[in-house]
């Protein structure tokens, strides 16, 4: 054994596995994760093995519908067969290829995105955060080419750009930023839903504003119905770049292909991931031609346009086209919102109801979330806390009305066992 091998055992606190000391059963998935993993999350106590539609079973047998779906990223559900058919295909003939060279996938991929949105310029990548944080490049990118240097992008409080230090201060939430101070410079938060709150943030020095159309991790926030024409208005008296984080919202989940069509306004630089593979991590910016700034080495990533998950991407946003699975999303998330306001009719506790197609949450009078969704798990139906005080609804896209009623149900008998 070398002298760096020995540091490494001798210096470990927690005995491995094998070792004898404290050995979890390894039939015992949750304790041998919890033994290996950094602790970054609180899960549920469930060990997920197989889904398939809005349904997923543990590795017990047991089935529960699943109204987390992934964290709003299975949009045609678990394992759709257009998914997993385009998969084992692209499996078979290329996974992986360096940008050096073109792809088919990633380039009908990215013919599919620009033909059916207002955008005219593709970049791959591979989550919500990369695809942010490449937004937020661009831009800068802009406002040297452009605008005298100007590199800050005003963002909104409660929002959520993803985990990476930049799109932590870009993120309005000082619980993300509290613990990695000092932030990187060249972000504003700003009130969210108020024109007057940008307004005063920008200056010289601002390149772009940044907002979700319908904020989602910050409680499934929705704005005004002018609003997002009046920061449209406002960027483009500044000569400054509007970029919509369209991570959640993109892709059918509120009842339209991209959430800017709902608001009448098209953005410059549009960011999309989580729906957009149904499953697989891939990310994407969009942009106009006029903020198309990137020169040949001026970002890029290894994975980005990967032909696997490209091939993914493809099947899933041609389905979503194909089959007005936007149009689906409209009529059962309408019916999801209609029959959360007749039960707010009935319990007390609960305080309010919103959202748009199927991203919703429900927001109650004293913080049970927490139990609601272990509840609500007991009893076969996967939830999502939003924050202490309000649980979200995020689906796969392809749900129906029965399994509203489904999940409503469970809802129902869980609430009526917790809080007053
Ligand atoms: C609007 C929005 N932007 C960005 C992100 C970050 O995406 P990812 O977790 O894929 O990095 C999220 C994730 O929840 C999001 O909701």
């Amino acid at each position: 054994m070398s002298n760096e091998e020995t540091k490494i055992s001798v210096s470990k606190t927690v005995p491995p596995v094998g070792s004898g000391v404290n050995e979890p059963d390894m039939t015992d998935w949750k304790q041998v994760a919890d033994r290996y993993f950094m602790p970054t999350v609180k899960r549920c106590p469930l060990t997920l093995v197989k889904g398939k539609g809005a349904r997923v079973w543990d590795d017990h047998g047991n089935e529960y519908l699943d109204f987390v779906g992934g964290w709003a990223v299975t949009s045609l559900g678990h394992c759709h067969p257009v998914v997993v058919e385009a998969l084992v295909r692209q499996a078979q003939e290329l996974i992986q290829a360096s940008n050096q060279f073109y792809t088919v996938p990633q380039t009908k991929l990215a013919r599919l995105l620009v033909e059916n949105s207002c955008l005219d310029r593709v970049f791959l990548c591979n989550s919500g955060a990369e695809a942010d944080e490449g937004a937020v490049k661009l831009a800068r990118r802009f406002g040297k080419l452009h605008l005298n240097g100007a590199f800050e992008v005003i963002t909104a409080f409660d929002s959520f750009h993803g985990r990476t230090l930049a799109m932590v201060a870009a993120t309005g939430q000082r619980k993300f930023q509290e613990p990695y101070i000092p932030m990187p410079d060249g972000f504003i938060n700003v009130v969210f839903n108020d024109l007057s709150a940008i307004k005063s943030a920008t200056s010289g020095r601002t390149c772009a504003v940044m907002l979700e159309p319908i904020q989602g991790e910050g409680g499934v926030n929705v704005p005004d119905a002018g609003y997002l024409k009046e920061v449209r208005g406002w960027c483009d008296e500044k000569g400054i770049l509007l970029i919509l984080d369209e991570v959640q919202t993109g892709l059918g989940r509120i009842g339209s292909v991209f959430g800017y069509q709902q608001y009448g306004v098209e953005p410059d630089v549009l960011t999309l991931a989580k729906g957009l593979g149904s499953g697989v991590p891939i990310g994407a910016i969009l942009c106009k031609e006029k903020a198309s700034v990137f020169q040949p080495g001026d970002h890029g990533s290894t994975f980005g346009g990967n032909p696997l998950t490209c091939a993914a991407a493809y099947a899933t946003v041609k389905y979503i086209l194909d089959n007005d699975v936007s149009g689906q999303v409209k009529k059962v998330g309408g019916y999801l919102i209609s029959e959360l306001h007749k039960m707010k009719a009935h319990f007390k506790n609960i305080t309010e109801v919103r959202g748009l197609g199927l991203l919703v949450a429900a927001e109650f009078n004293q913080d049970i979330a927490e139990d609601l969704v272990m509840a609500c798990m007991k009893h076969g139906l996967l939830l999502n806390k939003v924050k202490p005080n309000t649980v979200r609804f995020i689906p796969p896209l392809i749900i129906t009305e029965k399994d509203v009623d489904q999940a409503l149900n469970i809802l129902k008998r869980t609430l009526q066992h917790i809080g007053d």
